[in-house]
């Protein structure tokens, strides 16, 4: 009972949907009706500036790192799987806020920002690897949505091959990570492949 009470409370933690919020509180727009149209850091950043940006892309990570912390909240677990599984429980439910929100007509984000912080307050390691592929394809591309892609397949390979988790219901979260990523970022995925998908104006040297 405790459980679903704290996982119910991971959702509404999740489906704070920080940019729509800062869009209309500031700007007097909804952010979803502008740029890519995702209500995400990468939106804000595009079309409210790098500090909104990375303002919404903080409270985003937060939100799936705070939802994982939520389990201190219960008495001890008997086993340590136990206790991640539970971790994973609440993550998952930050993250399907953060894409259905309940407090903005269940159009949310893309997930990548609340899966972050639901993974470095499980594996911070794994975390900052996946940071250094999204980082470096940043950097060769400019395509957030790409390097979203790319570190979230990255994720199950450093789970499955290099850090050798052994826990079953971690390696499947991790194959589910990617597809979700994968599936949340379809459009992104046909304008790159168009042509029509935007940078960040960021690493510009690379065209000079
Ligand atoms: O995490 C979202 C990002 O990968 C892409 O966002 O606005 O370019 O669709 P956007």
């Amino acid at each position: 009972m405790q459980e679903t009470l704290l996982i119910i409370l991971a959702y509404c933690l999740g489906s704070i949907p920080t940019s729509v919020w800062v869009s209309r509180a500031f700007f007097n727009i909804d952010i979803r009706d502008y740029g890519s149209g995702n209500a995400g850091a990468t939106n804000t950043f595009r079309v409210l500036g790098p500090r909104w940006g990375t303002f919404v892309m903080i409270c985003d990570v937060l939100k799936g790192f705070l939802a994982v912390k939520l389990f201190l909240l219960l008495p001890p677990f008997h086993t340590e799987i136990a206790e991640l599984n539970m971790q994973l429980a609440l993550g998952v439910a930050a993250v399907l806020g953060h894409i259905f929100p309940i407090w903005a007509d269940f159009k949310g984000g893309k997930g990548v920002a609340t899966l972050f912080g639901l993974v470095i307050a499980i594996s911070p390691w794994t975390a900052l690897a996946c940071s250094g592929v999204f980082l470096l394809v940043l950097y060769l591309t400019r395509f957030v949505s790409l390097s979203s892609i790319l570190a979230s397949i990255a994720f199950p390979i450093f789970i499955l091959v290099i850090f050798n988790v052994e826990n079953h219901v971690y390696r499947v979260f991790a194959v589910a990570v990617a597809s979700l990523v994968i599936l949340t970022h379809q459009k992104n995925i046909s304008r790159i492949i168009k042509g029509g998908e935007s940078k960040v104006p960021i690493f510009k040297h690379r065209d000079r």
